[in-house]
């Protein structure tokens, strides 16, 4: 029940998962919220107004001229809100909402927002992927609205693709996240995270790899976008989608990902890496894939340490930024090995969490270990430890913090 007492508007655009914003209504509401809601023209031809208008116990509003509003619905609708949902967003409505037009109820109430926008875009994957859709979002973004979604999923053409909305459930966590007090307390701090595994190439159909899913790292480049961070996430091989708003960089082998942060961490205000990159890295990669050869001997050098070569570099400037996280993955002597890679990288932080617990699932249990000791959390999820980290980057970055989340 986190969102008793809340008020929230759905806006619903007109595409085909406007009929997924009936169950989102129905979750806002088992989560305590008081529901109107507004739908454009479109919308009304996948969803029935009165179907809507039953749940709520309001009448969903569609006309901007709806004569049982003595005053200005839109504007009604935005003071009463604490928050507006819009769910689908459509590419037609993102461009409108970030050309700033306001000529139906949906797009008039968000202009009228008091409180936060929270856009969940829902599209084909050539509409999601347009570079028009791509800069709205931006500008979106520039002027403090909150994304979910999309994520990848069957679509309504039958393809398989980017554009699916994101599950009820995710929506209206986004909802409550815009909704915490401080929910922007990292506005333009930037930062760089990076996730997944490393795949280091054998030949061309063989590599050595790990069991990362980069759900840790992606919950981390979330949550600091939905707290206003302008994030850039360097990603391995995974299968997941990068959250809106934020500019991924795909990498494959420790050098690639290497280069693609070293060349970037001077520009960055904290680095945090969840990546589980690989320590060693075959000699050398056959042309063609390599023959069955009775038992083979596999010659392994070094790759580099990153995180290793950030701390000293920051060292040898004597600089205080970027803020630089680490992970430990162990599977004995946690909290020892973690101090000594604490020690030995030159890093603020160190996030410690057991194989046996932080790979691939959507939970961990993690201690933070810093110079001033270590605080043991108890198990929560990625996003929820996410948060815990972000907040410790933020004290050390100085960025003051919100009485609530202090
Ligand atoms: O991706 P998930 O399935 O969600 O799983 C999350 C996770 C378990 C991978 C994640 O929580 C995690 O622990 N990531 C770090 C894994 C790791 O490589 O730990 P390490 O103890 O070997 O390395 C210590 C730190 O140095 C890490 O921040 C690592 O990114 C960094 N490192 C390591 C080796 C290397 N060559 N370069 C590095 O920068």
């Amino acid at each position: 029940m986190d969102l008793r007492d809340k008020r929230i508007v759905v806006a619903i655009g007109g595409g085909i998962a406007a009929f997924k914003a009936v169950e989102v209504v129905r979750e806002l509401q088992r989560r305590g919220a008081t529901v109107r809601v507004a739908m454009t023209a479109s919308a009304t031809r996948f969803v029935g107004p009165i179907t809507l208008t039953g749940l709520t116990g309001t009448p969903a509003v569609v006309d901007l001229w709806d004569p049982r509003y003595a005053g200005e619905v839109h504007v009604e609708l935005g003071a009463w809100a604490d928050a507006v949902l819009v769910a689908p967003a459509t590419m037609n409505l993102l461009g409108r909402a970030a050309a700033g037009l306001a000529d139906d109820v949906v797009l008039a109430t968000v202009a009228c927002a008091r409180g936060p926008v929270i856009f969940a875009p829902a599209m084909h994957t050539r509409m999601w992927t347009h570079p028009a859709t791509t800069h709205n979002v931006e500008r979106l973004r520039a002027v403090g609205a909150a994304f979910v979604g999309p994520v990848e999923g069957p679509l309504a053409s039958g393809e398989i693709g980017m554009g699916r909305l994101a599950e009820p459930a995710r929506i209206v966590d986004a909802v409550e996240a815009a909704l915490r007090p401080g929910a922007t307390d990292l506005e333009g701090v930037r930062l760089l995270v990076s996730a997944g595994p490393t795949h280091e190439d054998l030949d061309p159909v063989r590599f050595l790899g790990n069991r990362s899913s980069g759900k840790m790292g992606f919950a981390l480049a979330e949550r600091a976008a939905a707290r206003g961070a302008l994030v850039t996430l360097v990603s391995g091989p995974v299968a997941l989608t990068p959250p809106a708003g934020v500019t991924r960089i795909e990498v494959r082998s420790a050098l690639q990902m290497r280069e693609a942060i070293a060349s970037r961490a001077d520009e960055q205000d904290a680095v945090v890496m969840a990546a589980a990159v690989a320590d060693y890295r075959p000699s050398e990669r056959a042309e063609h894939k390599r023959k069955k050869a009775g038992e083979v001997q596999l010659t392994l050098v070094r790759n580099p340490d990153i995180l290793l070569e950030l701390g000293e570099r920051r060292a040898r400037l004597g600089a205080h930024r970027p803020v630089l996280v680490g992970f430990a993955l162990e599977t004995q002597d946690l909290l020892d090995n973690a101090r000594a890679k604490l020690e030995r990288k030159k890093v603020d932080l160190i996030v410690a969490n057991e194989a046996a617990v932080g790979f691939a699932g959507d939970t961990n249990r993690a201690s933070l270990v810093d110079a001033a000791g270590a605080t043991a959390l108890p198990a929560m999820s990625k996003h929820a430890l996410a948060d815990r980290i972000l907040d410790r980057v933020r004290e050390r970055l100085g960025v003051e913090a919100p009485p609530e989340r202090a």
